[in-house]
């Protein structure tokens, strides 16, 4: 079973000589928990899919401790430059032409790496410490739920892992937001994120760069580009249903669960529901969905409802409706 770390100096010490003699931790980091390993060295990147029991077509995040290091990684362009500047360490990655030094293993074979700096104390001390850029995917099983406490990682991958770092609850909750910027005049969002497509098209205001979304240009068509966008993912085992919006006072047939996205007012759950914000914020809704569905899917239901998120142009809304469409998702395409 794996033991969990609080970050102390020494545990820190301890978990930073792990990676670079090529072991598995998980990370905290402000968007979920991370399986990470020293990007430079192949063989412990391959051993991360084996344990997520992720295809190898499917390529992985590689975060840095500081942006002078990513020079050596990534071709970057002026528009990358800025976004980097502006958002790191922050919740959004940027797809680059790589480097030579990249392992193909970390970027499934492609010619381009994923990069970031993660806004996460302990998993800042620990990059600085280990002095290697770490390949992280989220760490649950491939297609489950992405965890957001260092408990959920045990939950799901304690059997398979030894060392998980705990760094509290993420803070937001959800997956950073994929960016592909190898085109200076045209950024392609390729996966919703906590950063949203409002905050990439001000910070990119007055520069003359299109912000585009990979899902509603190509259709399904993005995902040969990004493979894990396409299947279902981020999945509980009990079926999920989404609706617009869940009747307050229906009776709750036995074996159901539901899941609002904003707490009724003046009603009280019962058993078996749950709500994501008690006043509708987008960003507490983020930050509970992936613990809720965790929660709901431990009780054993026959069917899970969920309220999708009230759908605004650019918003959270679209990261978390993304999230809950492919956790409805019946199977792998
Ligand atoms: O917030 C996050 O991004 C978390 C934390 C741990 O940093 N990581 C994460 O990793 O969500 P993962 O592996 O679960 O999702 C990474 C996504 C996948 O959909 C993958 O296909 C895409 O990024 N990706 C990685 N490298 C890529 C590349 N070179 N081109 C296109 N997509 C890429
Ligand atoms: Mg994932």
């Amino acid at each position: 079973m794996a033991r969990i770390y609080q970050p102390t100096a020494r545990n820190l010490a301890h978990l930073a000589r792990v990676l670079r003699r090529g072991g598995l931790v998980a990370i905290p980091t402000e968007t979920v928990y991370g399986l990470a390993a020293n990007a430079l060295d192949a063989r412990a990147c391959r051993r991360i899919f084996r344990v997520k029991g992720r295809p190898a077509r499917d390529p992985l995040i590689v975060h840095v401790g500081h942006i002078n290091q990513v020079d050596a990684l990534a071709g970057f362009n002026e528009t990358a430059w800025h976004l980097a500047r502006t958002f790191w360490p922050g919740p959004l990655t940027l797809i680059l032409p790589k480097k030579p030094v990249v392992p193909a293993v970390v970027t499934a074979g492609l010619d381009t790496v994923a990069l970031r700096i993660p806004a996460h104390q302990e998993a800042l001390w620990l990059l600085h410490q280990a002095r290697v850029p770490l390949a992280a995917p989220s760490a649950n099983p491939f297609g489950y739920i992405s965890p957001t406490t260092a408990r959920h990682v045990q939950e799901t991958l304690g059997r398979k892992i030894r060392h998980i770092l705990d760094g509290g609850p993420c803070k937001h909750g959800i997956e950073s937001t994929v960016v592909d910027a190898r085109d200076p005049k045209r950024c392609v969002i390729l996966r919703a994120g906590a950063v949203t497509a409002a905050q990439l098209r001000a910070a990119l205001r007055g520069r003359k760069v299109k912000v585009v979304s990979a899902r509603k240009r190509a259709g399904g068509r993005a995902g040969l580009r990004a493979p894990g966008l396409l299947s279902r993912h981020y999945s509980p085992r009990t079926r999920l249903h989404l609706v617009r919006s869940l009747g307050a006072s229906a009776d709750l047939p036995a074996e159901t669960g539901r899941i609002f996205f904003r707490k009724p007012a003046g009603a009280k759950l019962r058993e078996n529901e749950w709500s994501l914000s008690t006043r509708g914020s987008l960003a507490e809704a983020a930050r509970r969905l992936y613990a809720v569905l965790r929660e709901a899917d431990a009780r054993g239901l026959r069917r899970i409802e969920a309220e999708l998120a009230p759908a605004t142009e650019g918003s959270l809304a679209e990261a978390i409706n993304d999230r809950l469409r492919r956790a409805a998702a019946r199977r792998i395409r």
